[in-house]
């Protein structure tokens, strides 16, 4: 067994490095060679070369640069997602050309910046390596295969990264960025001014909600936004809004309690952001298997067990599994992969101590314990052992009174 910040996978994992600059494949494949018991690196220097090697023998991961002669890396994972949909497919190339980006994320699980340090490269192998550990066994791999193609990573949000990335942000320049993309603007708009945010007044444009939530929050509605409206359609017996308006609430409530705590406003945002998206898996099995979901919440119902376990029952995996395969794949910071993997099981992580994890586990169970709706279900409560292991039980009626606060009154200072 070997050993990731996400736990564990079981098997060593084989690696393709494709690129047409033979030096630049064995630079990166040095990168893993010295941990030959955990990867096994193979090289191609051209597309064709490439998927002559992935006939042979099967691939876990393909990392493959963006301009080659022939194939070009973007042909290359079209090729490897019609007929490899299992394998993880990673680009490595320059930032600047963002319109190639923007194609190249359609067939694209990860996109990763060049230059890019080895240790970058490592910990995204590594990371998306670890997703087998959250997988549990192959039922949940099997049932994330029925979903068909998973959503690409948003583009937009990479660009607001890089934007981000700069000495000198611009305030002007994200709006922008955020404004090319009409839908994302309308959608985004709509949930900024929904109650359950608790804006005291109307944000209007994108420039308006950079201005007045901060770089940070508009960052995690973007992504927010582009996850929700990738599994999005009717579903009987789902409420979109209440959905929302959970996630919203959770992320509110996941940075205070982080800022409760006197942890940094970096880790508070990916606390914000793990609230927002904690409960993304019960949207994508919602709109991808409606049937199998109704028959998990009637499970639920008919047995009184929170919707977790009855989805165990049902599909041999969670919610919360099923949403940190996505972001996984995608890249997401760990401790946001982690909270969202194990927000209902939280001794499952190897990592004990007061992050975004503990925070959205938290948020979560204070977030139904405020529901005057009424529950069918039993819902999901706190973890008594993992929060004896934090020390902390005494803070629960101050955690409970900032739940009432999120709750009630719109608090524009939680939001910035
Ligand atoms: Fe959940
Ligand atoms: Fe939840």
């Amino acid at each position: 067994m070997q050993t990731s910040a996400l736990g564990t996978w079981p098997t060593r994992k084989r690696i393709l490095f494709v690129d047409d600059d033979p030096v630049l494949g064995r630079v990166y494949a040095s990168v893993l060679q010295s941990e030959s018991h955990r990867w096994e690196v193979r090289s191609a220097a051209s597309g064709r070369q490439a998927l002559d090697l992935m006939a042979q023998m099967p691939f876990d991961v393909v990392v493959t640069d963006l301009r080659m002669p022939q194939m070009s890396g973007i042909e290359l994972m079209a090729k490897v997602r019609e007929q490899y949909p299992r394998t993880s497919r990673i680009i490595l190339s320059g930032v600047r050309d963002q319109e190639q980006i923007a194609r190249a994320l359609g067939d694209t699980h990860q996109f990763i910046p060049k230059p890019v340090k080895l240790e970058t490269l490592r910990e995204s192998l590594a990371r998306i390596c670890s997703l087998d550990s959250l997988l549990m066994d192959e039922k949940l791999r099997a049932l994330v295969g029925h979903f068909g193609p998973l959503p690409s990573f948003p583009a937009l949000y990479l660009e607001v990264m890089h934007e981000l990335a700069d000495s000198e942000p611009s305030i002007v320049r994200i709006a922008e960025i955020v404004a090319q993309d009409p839908a994302m603007t309308a959608k985004m708009l709509h949930i900024v001014n929904s109650a359950a945010f608790g804006l005291a007044r109307q944000i209007s444009s994108p420039l308006d909600a950079v201005q007045h939530l901060g770089t940070g929050t508009v960052r995690s509605l973007v992504l927010s936004v582009h996850v929700f409206s990738s599994f999005n359609g009717k579903v009987e017996g789902f409420s979109i809004d209440q959905f929302e308006g959970h996630a919203l609430r959770c992320a509110r409530l996941a940075r205070a309690l982080m800022e409760s705590q006197g942890e940094e406003p970096a880790q508070a945002e990916d606390a914000y952001i793990a609230g927002m998206l904690h409960d993304v898996g019960k949207l994508m099995l919602a709109t991808s298997l409606p049937d199998r979901y109704r028959e998990a919440a009637a499970y639920a119902v008919a047995q009184q067990i929170p919707l977790h376990a009855a989805e165990t029952e049902v599909f041999g995996a969670t919610h919360a599994g099923v949403g940190a395969y996505l972001l996984g794949l995608w890249g997401l910071p760990a401790p946001i992969v982690e909270a969202v993997a194990f927000h209902h099981t939280p001794t499952r992580s190897d990592m004990p101590a007061f992050g975004p994890l503990a925070s959205v586990h938290v948020a979560n169970v204070l977030d139904g314990e405020q529901s005057t709706a009424h529950q069918p279900m039993p819902l999901s409560g706190f973890n008594d052992d993992y929060l004896s292991t934090l020390k902390v039980q005494d803070q629960l009626a101050i955690w409970r009174g900032l739940a009432q606060k999120i709750n009630s009154v719109p608090e524009r200072n939680l939001l910035s």
